[in-house]
């Protein structure tokens, strides 16, 4: 009995890969860099679908990983659509300095739900978001924000640089485990639990003191506001965004910059 369990524990699992995201975002170049260690700077777009076998060694199992890296270019979608099904993890790139692959992440995971027959089948796909080309500039997209548009999903998230090979390796790391982990458990996908503790609207706000271009704008007041209407404004945010009590990242420095904003809006009306 006991020979036979571990007969079977030795027996390579096989699992199924997706890679998901608009063209360009370097779905390709990062599963080069973790089959192959490799870099290819020039752009080669994938027509329709790529495929690829690579063995790992997961939670002491042997796994035979099939990855299915998918055209992100829409006319590809008749080609790509059909290989949805029956996957259990997928990477979903967006390029850190292309806010439109961003933007874009909600339709990917659309096109995976309607294209999985089973609502229950994609819910227990295990997804990692990557966060792509973190070796350039500038950002279009903060961490904070990817971090937590992932978590709002379920996803986990990573930065990483297919040119330098940043996070890719812990990337696929947490995926395979999070497949095989979910596979030892019937195929349901174990509970999510968030860890980040911080909102949208904080995300916003601290965006928005860090990129506007006046007191009022970072403060959200018109031009003419009275020094109660700043005091109002100030005392919301800084509820907020104060240090000791938010964790969303840039808190601390967003809340310099509303201090200060607050000080010069005053010193106007005096
Ligand atoms: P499609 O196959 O058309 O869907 O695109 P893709 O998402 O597979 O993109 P691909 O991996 O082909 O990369 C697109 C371009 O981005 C190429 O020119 C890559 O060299 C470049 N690229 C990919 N990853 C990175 C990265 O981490 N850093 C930098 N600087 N460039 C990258
Ligand atoms: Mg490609």
């Amino acid at each position: 009995m006991e020979k036979n369990r571990s007969a079977k524990m030795r027996r390579p699992l096989r699992v199924k890969i997706i890679s998901m995201g608009n063209a360009e975002s370097g779905k390709s170049c990062i599963i080069k860099r973790y089959c192959e260690k490799r870099f290819v700077s020039k752009y080669l777009a994938t027509i329709g679908i790529d495929y690829g076998v690579t063995k790992v060694s997961v939670k002491d199992r042997d796994v035979k990983v099939n990855i299915f890296d998918m055209a992100g270019h829409p006319i590809f979608y008749e080609v790509r659509n059909e290989f949805y099904r029956d996957s259990q993890g997928a990477i979903l790139v967006f390029d850190i300095g292309n806010r439109v692959s961003f933007e874009s992440l909600d339709t990917w995971v659309q096109e995976m739900r309607n294209e999985f027959g089973d609502k229950s089948e994609s819910d227990n796909m295990v997804v990692c978001v990557c966060a792509n080309k973190i070796d350039s500039r500038p950002r279009a997209v903060d961490e904070a924000e990817g971090r937590l548009w992932a978590d709002s999903h379920g996803f986990h998230y990573f930065e990483t640089s297919a040119q330098t090979g940043e996070g890719v390796t812990e990337m696929f790391q947490a995926l395979f485990e999070g497949v095989v982990t979910t596979v030892e458990n019937g195929g349901k996908k174990a509970p999510f639990t968030t860890q980040l503790g911080y909102t949208k609207e904080q995300i916003e706000v601290i965006q928005r003191l860090k990129n506007s271009k006046s007191d009022c704008e970072r403060l959200g007041i018109s031009p003419g506001a009275t020094k109660d209407d700043i005091n109002k404004a100030y005392r919301r945010l800084a509820v907020l965004l104060h240090p000791d009590k938010s964790v969303a990242p840039g808190s601390e420095e967003a809340f310099k910059i509303l201090v200060s904003a607050r000080t010069a809006l005053l010193k106007r009306c005096s």
